[in-house]
């Protein structure tokens, strides 16, 4: 089965084409096209994502990702099509929302063939709302256009499958030929999902059936990562500057902390997290001590990312702990864009051989950790195994994974 998979929910427009073959249990997937445009510089003005400017971005740069990909995938065949009225008609009404997009669109798909895939998946939530729509209205004036079913995708299953895949070959996932599997795969399966708006530890116990362990209360962890970030003067996104710096002064032999953050919610009892307290921790930390001319300084701006990384470290690693040995968890698994930190991934690594050998640890590599298209077909092709297609998709920034029990 092939798989055009579409991904807006935040600030990465991405579009990829996956071959898909094997049955839920095991699986394998050639990526045959990949084409991703990060929207960072541009929102790095605004110290984090502004909802319409995604939109708007979004909007221009679908149709330019759309051909990449295809085009990447040897599916972009230049053919003059003569759309139907009716489907013109009730295109031009799907899109009437999304400026800009509905020109670029008629102008594409008038001239190539339809494309050599069997459906097309899109992110329905969670996420930005606004972004969401454009990739919703996208999909589905390609699916009428090109008379393809639809599945809607929920994103944060998209991190968990991205999480369960492994490499088969090849060396990076920008490239085409890069094949993944999804395969010996044991229930129940722990997933610790870190990223920029959501922070929760869910189980699937049987296959693609979730449940929520526990979840944050306030913040999201790459939220506080942001956060902090901009306190201490570091450009959009923060958690690679933050892992950056730590890193650095980790590399200092000898080296001693100046600073205690506290570790929020660590001894609850519970598996749900707080971040809110430790983020306005380092406010406070920061008002007490006086800037210089220069700012907060290189020094100072280290030993705290490097305090604040491992607080959070810390508080991921107990209560993650706490739910493997609470559910019994076979495997765990880490996604989100805060799984592509090092330090976390490397003291899961150790923690999972040294206290729970007999737990297999899944992380993805960096580029499936953050926002991608290929994360969104792999969800994709389980639901469209499953036959789960659907005429209409309504976008739901909230949208959640699992149930509380
Ligand atoms: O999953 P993602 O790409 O988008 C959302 O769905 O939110 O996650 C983005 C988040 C941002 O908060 C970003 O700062 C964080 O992931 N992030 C990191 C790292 N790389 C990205 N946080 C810590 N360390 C990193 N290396
Ligand atoms: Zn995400």
């Amino acid at each position: 089965m092939r798989i055009l998979a579409i991904e807006t929910s935040c600030d990465e427009t991405a579009i990829a084409i996956l071959e898909c073959t094997g049955d839920e249990k095991s699986a394998k997937f050639n990526v045959l096209g990949n084409a991703l445009l990060s929207q960072i510089e541009i929102h790095k003005e605004y110290g984090g994502v502004f909802p319409a400017l995604a939109k708007r971005e979004h909007a221009k740069n679908l149709v330019p990702i759309l051909e990449a990909a295809m085009e990447e995938a040897e599916l972009l065949h230049e053919d003059t099509q003569a759309i139907p009225e009716k489907i013109s008609a009730t295109v031009s009404e799907i899109l009437a929302r999304e400026p800009g997009l509905s020109e670029s669109f008629f102008e594409f798909v008038s001239e190539c063939e339809p494309p050599d895939i069997d459906a097309i998946a899109v992110t329905a939530g969670p996420g930005l709302e606004p972004a969401l729509w454009v990739g919703i209205n996208f999909a589905k004036a390609l699916s009428l256009v090109w008379d393809r079913p639809l599945v809607a995708v929920n994103h944060m299953e998209g991190h968990v499958l991205a999480a369960l895949a492994r490499k088969y070959k090849g060396e990076s996932i920008r490239y085409k030929g890069e094949i993944l599997e999804i395969c010996d795969v044991k229930l129940p399966v722990l997933a610790l999902l870190i990223s920029g708006g959501h922070t929760e530890l869910v189980l699937m116990k049987e296959w693609l059936e979730y449940e929520l362990v526990g979840q944050t209360r306030d913040d999201a962890v790459g939220e506080a990562f942001d956060k902090v970030a901009r306190m201490l003067e570091l450009p959009y996104p923060g958690g690679p500057e933050i892992s950056r710096l730590a890193e650095e002064m980790r590399e200092l032999r000898g080296f001693t902390s100046k600073f205690t953050l506290p570790r929020p919610m660590i001894d609850s009892g519970t598996c749900d997290f707080s971040f809110a307290g430790l983020k306005t921790a380092v406010l406070y930390l920061l008002k007490n001590e006086p800037t210089s001319a220069q700012g907060y300084g290189e020094a100072r701006k280290k030993h705290i990312a490097h305090e604040f990384e491992n607080a959070v470290t810390d508080v991921l690693w107990k209560k993650t702990a706490q739910a493997l040995e609470e559910t019994g968890a076979q495997m765990l698994v880490i996604g989100g864009g805060v799984s592509a930190n090092t330090h976390i991934r490397r003291v899961f690594k150790e923690k999972i051989a040294s206290d729970f050998p007999n737990c297999s640890l899944r992380i993805p590599t960096s580029s499936l950790s953050t926002d991608n298209a290929i994360m969104i077909a792999l969800a994709g092709f389980y639901r469209a195994s499953r036959k789960e297609f659907v005429k209409d998709i309504i976008a739901d920034g909230n949208l959640s994974l699992a149930k509380k029990l």
